[in-house]
Order: C-alpha cells, then structure tokens, then sequence
C-alpha cells in the first residue's frame, strides 16, 4: 500500500511547518512568562537540569543510584508544582507554554513511534480524494447512491446487474496491487461511470493511489507531454515520461481507471500511446479498469490486434445492461 508520492511529500512537509509553529508559539510564550516571572525562569532553569542530574546519578553508580533518583524525582514534582501555582497566580491557563499541537495523539509529527497517526491517514485520503481526477463525480457517485430498481424492468439485467455490483464491491473492498484488470463494458448510462467512482473512491479510502481519467484527457495528456509547450524535443518517439510529467502518474498509479475508451479520435498517436499504458502497467502488474461503450467486436475493429487482444486477453469483462438510467431519471 502506497500513498500518492506527490501528496505523501507535500503532507510530511506540511506536518514539519506545523510543528515548527507550534514550537514557535511555544517559544514566544515561554519567553512571555518568564519576563513576567522571575521565579518560572528560575523553575524552568532547574527543570531542564533534570536530565542531566539523572546523567550525573547514573555515572556516580553505586548502591546510592536508586535514591538520588528518587530524590531527583521528588525535587522535580515539586518543581512542577510550584511552577503551576506560579502560572495560575498570572492568570495563565496551565498549558500556556506547551506547544499547541493540533494532534495531541502524535504533536503534529504524523507518526506515533512507527506507526503512521490516524491524523495524517485522513489527510492523505483527502489528498488522494482530490488529486485522482474524480472532482465532481464525487459529491455524487459512491455505492451508496447506486439504485438496482433502474434496471428491475427485465429480470435477467437485474440479476446481471446485481452480480457487477457485488463484484466491483469486492473488487474495491479487497483491491491490492494484484487485483486483476476490469472491462466495464456497455451502452451509455448505464452506470458504468458511476460505479468505477464508487471504486476508485473506496480505494483511495483504503490507502491506495488511484488515477481516473477520461480517455480523451489521457491522449491530450501524452500530446501536451509529447508536442505541447514546454515538451524539451530529445524525446524523439520515446513515450516514456520525462521530467515534471504527469503522464508518470498513468504508468505508475496502483489503480488506473481509464473512462470512456473509444471516444477519442483513434489514430497511430492515441493507438501507441494506449499500448505504452496497457503495456507498462501489465508487465508492472498494475491493475487497471477500463469503461467503453464499445463491445468485443468493435474493440477489434478499432485497435490494432496488439492492443485489442491484450484488452480481451486481460481484462475480466463486465457487461452493463438495461435502459439509460439518466432518461430514467428524467421521467
Ligand atoms: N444504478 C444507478 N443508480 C443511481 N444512479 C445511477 C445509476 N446508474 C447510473 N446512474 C446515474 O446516471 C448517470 C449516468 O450514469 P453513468 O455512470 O455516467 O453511465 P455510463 O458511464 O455507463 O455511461 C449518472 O449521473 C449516474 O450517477
Ligand atoms: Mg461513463
Ligand atoms: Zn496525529
């Protein structure tokens, strides 16, 4: 289980910032209080000699460790306590000069000793939430707003129906890196579009860095990378990505869900360019779902065999069914 390198990189630096903040604050209230008490300063001297007392009991050695300790354990309870007394005596709260961390759980590091705090899961999720591609799908499309009564006119895609949605469920709740591919395949309006949501989103939840994008965005991805502003022309043919290339993020994801193949404009640019995409993340074993109105024999017809027998070979076919559930909608 990976998160999203990108958003793993900004969100530990975001946590050191935080952190630094809180010290700061700290730092400037401690020097607050001590310009206003005389007697804290003096406290908080004797507080931070603490461990090098210990330090000191521990090299004298001896039968006589046990008590200085003991002793040195006292001395500084009743340091502490008097330094509350003194704080309360201002008006300060007690906590005035710790740092105020926004997880006390993990004091804003994101770790609790190696463990990854749940603080920094929930904003990695959110962080992979808005950097999959999905935006405004969403607010909308999850398992939990997708209806079987669209397709309860004809029994046998009820039944087909129900048996895409289990599978999709347990593709997403069991989803690992070697999770298979999936063709979604069927006519327009069927949900198809909405279930991979619900997918990506269940998996994202579950930790991993999912990438959905439409196959029109994908080709003008590599067309930008490849002809656009900024591409450094020694690419030559070589699809690879380079430097700064969000194409990378195609190849590298551990889900890629590629809506609506078929819709572009299929030419040798987009043919090479869906081989490269299929062919890394096979022999990667990275999972893929595609979308596509297309059927098997259309599939065929418009891809090159390399490509079209690597779809049909690999990928497990869903077959979508019923009538337009946005007409539906509208009645
Ligand atoms: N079973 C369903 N329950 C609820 N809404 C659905 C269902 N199937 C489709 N929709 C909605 O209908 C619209 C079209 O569905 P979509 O998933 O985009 O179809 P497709 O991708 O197969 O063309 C979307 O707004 C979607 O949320
Ligand atoms: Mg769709
Ligand atoms: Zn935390």
């Amino acid at each position: 289980m990976a998160y999203n390198r990108e958003n793993y990189r900004k969100i530990r630096a975001a946590y050191q910032t935080k952190y630094q903040r809180a010290q700061d604050i700290a730092d400037a209230r401690m020097r607050e209080v001590h310009a206003a008490s005389p007697e804290i300063e003096e406290i908080d001297r004797a507080l931070n000699r603490t461990g090098l007392d210990i330090m000191e009991a521990a090299l004298s050695g001896g039968d006589t460790y046990e008590k200085r300790l003991s002793e040195i354990r006292e001395k500084n309870e009743a340091l502490q306590k008097r330094r509350a007394a003194c704080l309360a005596a201002l008006g300060y709260p007690k906590d005035y000069t710790k740092p105020p961390f926004e997880c006390p759980t993990c004091m804003d590091s994101g770790f609790v000793e190696t463990k990854m705090c749940d603080c920094m899961r929930r904003e990695l999720i959110l962080a992979g939430l808005a950097s999959s591609g999905l935006g405004k799908l969403l607010e909308t499309q999850s398992f939990g707003t997708f209806r079987l009564d669209f397709y309860k006119d004809d029994p046998l895609v009820l039944e087909q129906m129900k048996r895409n949605l289990q599978i999709l469920r347990d593709y997403a709740e069991t989803f690992t890196t070697n999770a298979g591919n999936l063709l979604l395949c069927g006519n327009t309006g069927l949900g198809k579009t909405h279930l991979s949501t619900a997918v990506a989103r269940r998996v994202i939840e579950r930790g991993f860095d999912v990438v959905y994008v439409g196959a029109i965005e994908l080709f003008s991805e590599f067309e930008r990378v490849r002809f656009g502003a900024g591409s450094d022309g020694m690419r030559g043919d070589r699809l690879a990505p380079g430097a700064g290339d969000e194409t990378a993020r195609f190849t590298e994801c551990e889900l890629l869900i590629l809506d609506d193949l078929g819709t572009e404009v299929t030419n040798q640019f987009t043919s090479s360019c869906l081989y490269y995409v299929l062919n890394e993340r096979i022999s990667r074993g990275l999972p893929m779902i595609f979308n596509t109105n297309l059927t098997g024999t259309e599939l065929r017809k418009r891809y090159a065999d390399r490509i079209a027998s690597r779809i049909l070979g690999e990928f497990r076919p869903l077959v979508f069914a019923g009538t337009d559930v946005r007409r539906q909608k509208l009645h």
